[in-house]
Order: C-alpha cells, then sequence, then structure tokens
C-alpha cells in the first residue's frame, strides 16, 4: 500500500527503504519547496521510439580505439576485440549507434576498415589530432559491436572528401544479398548474410567540418549523393540529411529551397550542444550549471520551430511521406583538461552529477516532443563528450548520465502524454511521463542545488494504485563516478506516495528520479 507522503511518514513509513532515509536526511539540510505538476493521462503526444534514445560513437580520442576496441590480442577481456566490460553494460541499452562520425565520417573511407586486419592501411585522423589509426576497426567490427549489444547501425557515409560512387558502393557492400562482385568480397570478408542496414547519413554537419556548404550548396550534392543509394537488398535506406547547427533558419530553408526534384531525405538532422565551456567538468560554478541548464529550452523550441518549418518546406502529402526531425547529435560539452585529453584522447570528460541532471533534462525535452521527433543520439557513447562510460586501461566506469539512461529505458515504446509545470523555468523542475496500458513512468528532475522539491502530481485521466521509484542524486553538483570512485553515484530506491489522482514525492537537490505508476 502506498501512503500518503509526509515528512513524518516519509522517514517513519513501514518499508522506506534505507537508502531513501538516507536520501531524505539530505534533502532536509536544504529549504523544502512545494511544486505542482499534473499528467493528462488522455492526452498523448507520440509514441517514445527506442530510436529516441540513441547513442553516437566516432572515431575520436578514446571512443573507438582504446574505449570499445581493445584488439584481439588485448590482454583486457574482450569479446572479439570489443571491450567485454563495454559489451556488457551497454546491452539492451543502445536502440541505434550512429558511427563512424561526426567530422570524422566526412574523411573516412569505408574499403580502408574491411578484409583482413594485417593488410589494412594506417591512415590519418585529420579531424581529431592527426594521428594514425590502423583500421582494425571496421565495417564488419562495428556491426558485430551493433549485434552484441542489440543496436540498430546507422552509417553516416563520406560526402565531403567521398564520392558518389565510394557511398553507393559501401551500400551494395552492407546491403546487397547476394550475387554481385562486392556482396561476395563482403562474404569472404566474413558475413555472406548483408548487414541490412536501414539509417544512413548522407554526410554530416556539411556546414561546417563536411564540407563548408551553404544549404543550397549540400542540397544540390545532396541530390546527387541519394541519387544512387537506392534500396539494395531487403532493407529501404531511411536517408538522413544534413539539418541545421542549433536552430539555424537559414540552412533549412535554403536546403529546402534548392531541394527540387530530388529523392526526398526521410530524416533531418539537427545538431545542438550545450556548452559549458568555462570551467572544466568537475570545476562548475553553480552560475555554469545554470547557463548550461537554459539551453535545454532552446533546444525544445528548436525541434518545435525546426517541425514547423519541414511542415512547411517539406510537407507530405500525395507521394511524399513526412520528413522525420532528428536530434542527431546532443549533449554536454565543457571546458576540456588538457591533461585528460592527452591521456585519454580529444574531447574527454568527466562525468559529474550536473552532467546526469543536464542528461535528464534533455531526455525529457526528447519524451515531451516524441512526436516531432524519430531519433535523437546523445553524443557520445564512451570517452568523449556526455560518456555513458569511462574507460582507463581496463578500468570501466558507469557515469551518472549511463544510469540516467538505465532507469528512462522504461518509458521506450510508450506513449508520451501531456505533462504541465506550474513553475516554468531551465532551473525548476522538470518532468516528462508516458503510458502504457496500466503503468505510467514518470521521470522528474530536480535541478536545484540549494533546494528540496516536495513534488505533488496530479493526475487525470486515470488513477494511481501504487508506485515504486529510483533516484539519482548527489548534493554535490560536480561529483562523479571516476576511476577512483566509480560506484559514488548509483540510483537509489525512492519513496513514492501513490493514492488515486495524486503522486508524491520528495526530490533533493540535483537529483534524477523515475517512478512507475500501476494505475488502477
Ligand atoms: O561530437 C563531436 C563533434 O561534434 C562531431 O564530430 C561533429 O559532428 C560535431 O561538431
Amino acid at each position: 500500500m502506498s501512503l500518503p507522503l509526509t515528512r513524518r511518514n516519509f522517514v517513519l513509513g513501514a518499508g522506506a527503504a534505507s537508502a531513501a532515509i538516507l536520501t531524505a536526511r539530505r534533502g532536509m539540510s536544504s529549504p523544502a519547496t512545494d511544486t505542482k505538476v499534473s499528467i493528462d493521462l488522455s492526452k498523448e503526444t507520440g509514441t517514445i521510439r527506442p530510436e529516441l534514445h540513441g547513442h553516437f560513437a566516432e572515431h575520436l580520442g578514446s571512443c573507438v580505439y582504446g574505449g570499445l576496441w581493445v584488439g584481439k590480442n588485448s590482454k583486457i577481456p574482450n569479446v572479439n576485440g570489443h571491450r567485454k566490460q563495454a559489451v556488457d553494460y551497454l546491452k539492451g541499452l543502445i536502440p541505434v549507434l550512429r558511427w563512424p562520425g561526426g567530422c570524422f565520417a566526412d574523411d573516412y573511407h569505408w574499403r580502408d576498415g574491411i578484409g583482413p586486419a594485417a593488410k589494412r592501411p594506417n591512415s590519418v585522423n585529420i579531424h581529431w589530432g592527426m594521428y594514425t589509426e590502423d583500421n582494425s576497426f571496421g565495417t564488419h567490427e562495428f556491426i558485430e559491436l551493433c549485434r552484441l549489444i542489440g543496436a540498430e547501425p546507422y552509417l553516416a557515409a563520406n560526402m565531403g572528401s567521398g564520392t558518389p560512387e565510394e557511398v553507393r558502393r559501401w551500400m551494395e557492400y552492407c546491403n546487397y544479398p547476394k550475387g554481385s562482385a562486392l556482396a561476395e568480397e563482403r562474404a569472404a570478408n566474413g558475413s555472406a548474410a548483408p548487414f541490412n542496414v536501414k539509417y544512413w547519413g548522407v554526410g554530416n554537419e556539411n556546414w561546417g567540418c563536411g564540407g563548408n556548404m551553404n544549404g543550397d550548396e549540400y542540397a544540390t550534392e545532396y541530390r546527387r549523393f541519394s541519387t544512387f543509394m537506392p534500396k539494395f537488398g531487403e532493407t529501404a535506406p531511411f536517408l538522413i540529411a544534413c539539418g541545421p547547427n542549433g536552430n539555424d533558419k537559414v540552412w533549412t530553408q535554403k536546403f529546402w529551397g534548392n531541394m527540387g526534384r530530388g529523392r526526398r531525405p526521410d530524416g533531418y538532422a539537427m545538431h545542438f550542444y550545450s556548452n559549458g565551456r568555462e570551467n572544466t567538468a568537475t570545476h562548475f560554478t553553480v552560475e555554469n550549471m545554470r547557463a548550461q541548464f537554459e539551453s535545454f529550452p532552446k533546444i525544445e523550441s528548436a525541434i518545435l520551430e525546426q517541425r514547423a518549418l519541414l511542415d512547411t518546406l517539406a510537407p507530405a502529402g500525395g507521394r511524399n511521406q513526412p520528413v522525420g526531425l532528428l536530434l542527431d547529435e546532443w549533449g554536454v560539452w565543457d571546458k576540456m583538461d588538457p591533461a585528460e585529453e592527452k591521456k585519454y584522447g580529444k574531447l574527454f570528460q568527466q562525468i559529474t552529477m550536473r552532467s546526469a541532471v543536464a542528461g535528464a533534462l534533455g531526455l525529457n525535452v526528447v519524451h515531451r516532443q516524441a512526436g516531432k521527433l524519430v531519433m535523437s543520439n546523445i553524443a557520445q557513447m564512451v570517452n568523449v563528450l556526455h560518456a555513458l562510460l569511462l574507460t582507463d586501461e581496463d578500468q570501466c566506469v558507469r557515469t551518472t548520465t549511463y544510469y540516467v539512461y538505465e532507469m528512462t529505458k522504461a518509458h521506450l515504446g510508450q506513449m508520451s502524454v501531456a505533462t504541465e509545470n506550474a513553475a516554468q523555468g531551465a532551473n525548476e523542475l522538470s518532468i516528462s511521463a508516458s503510458r502504457k496500458e496500466k503503468e505510467l513512468t514518470i521521470t522528474l528532475i530536480n535541478p536545484k542545488h540549494d533546494a528540496t522539491l516536495n513534488v505533488s502530481c496530479g493526475l487525470s485521466g486515470g488513477s494511481a494504485a501504487g508506485a515504486t521509484g529510483r533516484i539519482l542524486q548527489d548534493g554535490d553538483l560536480n561529483a562523479a563516478n571516476t576511476f577512483a570512485t566509480p560506484d559514488r553515484i548509483t540510483p537509489k530506491a525512492l519513496q513514492v506516495a501513490a493514492q488515486g489522482g495524486t503522486v508524491s514525492v520528495e526530490l533533493p537537490p540535483l537529483s534524477v528520479a523515475t517512478v512507475l505508476v500501476k494505475l488502477g
């Protein structure tokens, strides 16, 4: 039975987990504020497709080499060269994985990464440090990794320094069932079965590292490349065009203004990072944190505005399917620590409690706007930017962001439902909710460092018959799961009061909670 939540029974209530009591004590040291939210179960706003919890792995720093890929002869436990600990942690958590970039994609030549590893050439990574890579991780290894962790592969093809012929041949190599020279070559390299890759990016950030084009120039290139990207096997390719940097409307207008009669993209990829470049990840001030959190309402507006532009410039109807909007790269991008970058590779940053709150704020945007998006990929999965895992030699640490994904996975496949929040603003309580039959999943975030929130959540269109909860919390915004303290911040039980039309929880400062409500 769930009790109504008062401070007294929160601590004394029968069955209260000791972790919840601990959380309550921490919270009591900061002033408590009552806050009200509501969930309307009858207002459905779109399915939370699994792809909305997508990820990204680029040949950058130690994301792939040294991170995910340690090589078959490594002393680090591995599955055919893939770091075993990472595979175990990521299995079932990664619905879709984008590779090989990023900026790297527009200078990646897929042929360098197939065939016997010893014969693969060394190539220079011109975007991320001019170091050489031995190409031991290529197309087959990427597909194998996807299969090991249960992810749908998403290949980003090289438009920048490549040709339509090169992309076309990569597609044929991956997807043509058998009988062509490229299909036979794939079979000789170990996979008689086609890879059936569905998601194909046509370039990456072609307004920048992918060729410094304008939107109309990119449209011309897009039309040419996409003409040679047909359905090679059973899987119809879902072609993804490069969308804007942030909410750049001029790019979108120019691209669609010059799209003309070409093969229309199925998806349109927007990139939107949340910068925090004043201090390194573990030295954020409260002001730095609050400024970074301000980016999330901007991302939400960008989704709505870019979606509206797509509906106007590329309307569905007749033979035209709606074009899906992707939040293709997002996440926190903090000031890098040169010593850490030297040791762990480019764009390595520590992931703190503040990063976890930011990750959850981003996921709440994505959940709320599920009806407007077809995919969203946080950047990046391992050792780069807003990572889920950090590795050092044989150590592999689950970051706070890992736990945010693990806790919020329950939303996937559910119907997002409308929420209302009495306190508006980037640094106020954040909520998203989704429903499947008699299950309601709610994610609640307290982004404040100095106040506990007593949340009262009113339900309409349904009533609660019980609830359980989990919370990720640390009052120190710079606290992290480091190599020395890998388990400092992990999810704990959270007491929830759920009765009839009200669900109540107490959220201590800097916390992310997921509440699973049984509907009566
Ligand atoms: O994720 C790091 C980089 O950010 C990617 O390579 C690029 O697409 C973006 O600018």
